[in-house]
């Protein structure tokens, strides 16, 4: 999942694909590339390490691509970053996504007497496309995407053709157009500075981009396709880090304000959709990493407020239960990009059984969204930070809503997400921060960090373990609190901190017990909680807010993770290994 752009235009093209790829690095930050057309030739530039500390360099032209790498295929080397050529430098080619079958098209080119120069999946592309190049540039990219297995974003440039050429099959693909310029990439952030006027590249379409003009293709069908432009309500100011440090801790803070607009859906929406629940012959909720914690607690919601069974399935593993689902079944999957392709397989799956799609999405128009019968927009604004933080307390709102409207009591829903709103406003305040910041001093040095949950906060208790591996890369691991005697408790040693998500609710005494066992054995019990209690260590106050304890629990979390990473000095907003939105199975 790496980030790709292409830019034509009167500015020139190394400063406008260098400034985006520092905005596109939290899709893939190990290494980077640089391609421009100038006077019919491509010049190129490309190596190892992250785009954000690239601050010079220059290749001419007012055409280029660019590309910042996670790496599937091959090591992190500079023969292996993008953009990759041909075998003459006369077609440069980045690329997000994974070509299944680039063996047997490689032993194939290889066998033709095309050289290979990188160990890349992608490198066949640039040479599938020299293959035809004699039909001319653009036969000779259609020509390669027939014989492309797998999913993809690609943009290629040749002198041969004074523009660029890109293509999507799976992968996110954006046009942002403005008067004569036109910005190609793998998300808004990336244009966000020059233009919001969006154009979206669906599955199976190429866009032939010269100065001018812009020509959309079905690759299949090779029929022309006409595209609107959508404007975006995002403003460029949203994804910056302002005065912050981090996009994390800024995006921590901002849930002040994302929780009210993620509570701001229409009631007649929410209504019809818990309606659709109601009807329907099961309902199965998905999501991966982050917004699979937060479906699952979808599960303990509903049972709760709505006395109703729905189900939670990681997406990852959803296929293998494509046998329980018919026309009536109901799927709803949560995703912060949009674009995780587990996420998409899963959505895929069910609509060939004829299942309804819901979503609970951030990016406006990515994939997810346009694939879903109806989409709830959680209004979070960009969120850059690998680790996910304000998206999970807004689609935890969401899945409120819809439980509380299955209940048929959806203002009394609202109302007091509102209340919940008001009291995390008061919450996130510098002083909170600040005794958070001393318990991450206290512990920043431990190497395990174990977290217990019951109930509707056990799902909250894997997110937390989530959070604080991701983000400061210490073994944490969350546990139903009921599990803990038959395994896990043989871990605790004298000082391992355990934290345990206390609500005011039926199980509060059975994780209270939990704790004591784990303190029995020496463990440092972090209490989150409405009430202090004397079992805790280090108790972090929450507000009470009955069933939708999990919404609050996991903020200070949240923040314990970003402190405990600074305090090892991570990476924090681009963990080691990971990308914000995996775009690859
Ligand atoms: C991971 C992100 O790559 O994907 C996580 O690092 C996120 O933060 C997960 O929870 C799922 O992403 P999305 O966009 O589908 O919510």
């Amino acid at each position: 999942m790496c980030g790709i752009t292409g830019y034509i235009g009167p500015k020139d093209a190394f400063h406008v694909i260098l400034d985006s790829l520092k905005k596109l690095e939290y899709r893939g930050y190990d290494s980077y590339g640089f391609a421009t057309l100038h006077e019919k030739r491509i010049h190129i530039y490309k190596d190892v390490g992250k785009i954000s500390n690239v601050n010079s360099g220059y290749l001419p032209g007012n055409i280029g691509i660019g590309h910042s790498r996670w790496a599937t295929h091959g090591g992190v080397t500079k023969e292996n970053a993008h953009p990759h050529l041909d075998c003459h430098g006369r077609v440069a080619v980045v690329h997000n996504g994974i070509i299944e079958n680039y063996q047997e098209l490689r032993d194939e080119l290889t066998r033709k007497g095309h050289i290979f120069r990188s160990e890349t999946d992608t490198e066949v592309i640039p040479h599938l496309i020299e293959e035809n190049l004699n039909l001319g540039f653009v036969e000779a990219v259609k020509e390669a995407v027939k014989k492309l297995k797998g999913r993809y974003a690609i943009i290629a440039l040749s002198p041969e053709h004074h523009g660029m050429i890109a293509v999507r099959k799976g992968s996110p693909l954006i046009l942002g157009v403005k008067d004569g310029e036109c910005y190609v990439a793998s998300d808004i952030p990336a244009f966000l500075d020059h233009t919001n006027n969006v154009m979206y590249l669906d599955d199976n379409e190429m866009v032939i981009v010269t100065q001018n003009d812009l020509k959309f293709y079905n690759v299949i069908t090779w029929e022309e396709v006409k595209k609107r432009i959508v404007t975006i309500e995002w403003s460029a100011e949203q994804a910056k880090k302002g005065e912050y440090a981090h996009y994390m801790i800024k995006e921590i803070m901002e849930q002040k304000d994302t929780l009210r607009r993620a509570i701001n859906q229409d009631d007649n929406e929410i209504e019809k959709i818990a309606k659709s629940i109601a009807e329907a012959c099961g309902t199965f909720f998905t999501g991966c990493g982050t917004a699979g914690k937060v479906a699952f607690t979808a599960e303990y919601a509903f049972s709760k407020i709505a006395k109703k069974h729905v189900n939670y399935i990681v997406a990852s593993e959803f296929p293998n239960y494509h046998h329980f689902l018919t026309n009536e079944t109901l799927l709803i999957a949560i995703s912060q990009s949009g674009e995780t392709a587990d996420v998409i397989e899963a959505i895929e799956t069910a609509k060939e059984k004829g299942v309804k799609i819901i979503s609970i999405v951030n990016v406006v128009g990515s994939t997810i969204a346009r694939m879903s019968d109806h989409v709830f927009y959680i209004n979070a604004g960009p969120e850059k930070a690998v680790a996910s933080t304000k998206a999970t307390t807004a689609q935890l709102a969401v899945i409120y809503l819809l439980a509380y409207a299955s209940a048929g009591k959806l203002q009394e829903g609202k109302k007091n997400l509102m209340d919940l709103a008001s009291k995390v406003n008061d919450m996130l305040n510098p002083r909170y921060e600040e005794r958070i910041k001393k318990l991450a001093e206290m512990i920043h040095a431990q190497p395990n960090i174990y977290i217990i949950g019951r109930s509707i906060n056990y799902p909250m208790a894997l997110e937390s373990a989530i959070k604080i591996q991701e983000v400061s890369y210490i073994h944490a691991e969350g546990f139903a609190g009921g599990e803990l005697k038959h395994g896990p408790i043989a871990l605790i040693e004298k000082n391992t901190p355990c934290i345990a998500l206390v609500a005011n609710d039926e199980v509060k005494d059975d994780v209270i017990s939990n704790a004591i066992e784990v303190k029995s054995r020496g463990g440092f019990i972090i209490g989150i909680s409405p009430e202090n209690n004397e079992v805790f260590d280090y108790w972090l106050k929450v507000p009470d807010v009955g069933v939708m304890s999990p919404i609050v629990n996991i903020i200070p979390v949240q923040i314990l993770a970003y402190h405990l990473g600074l305090l090892r000095g991570c990476e924090i907003d681009t963990p080691r290994n990971l990308a914000k939105s995996v775009t690859v199975k």
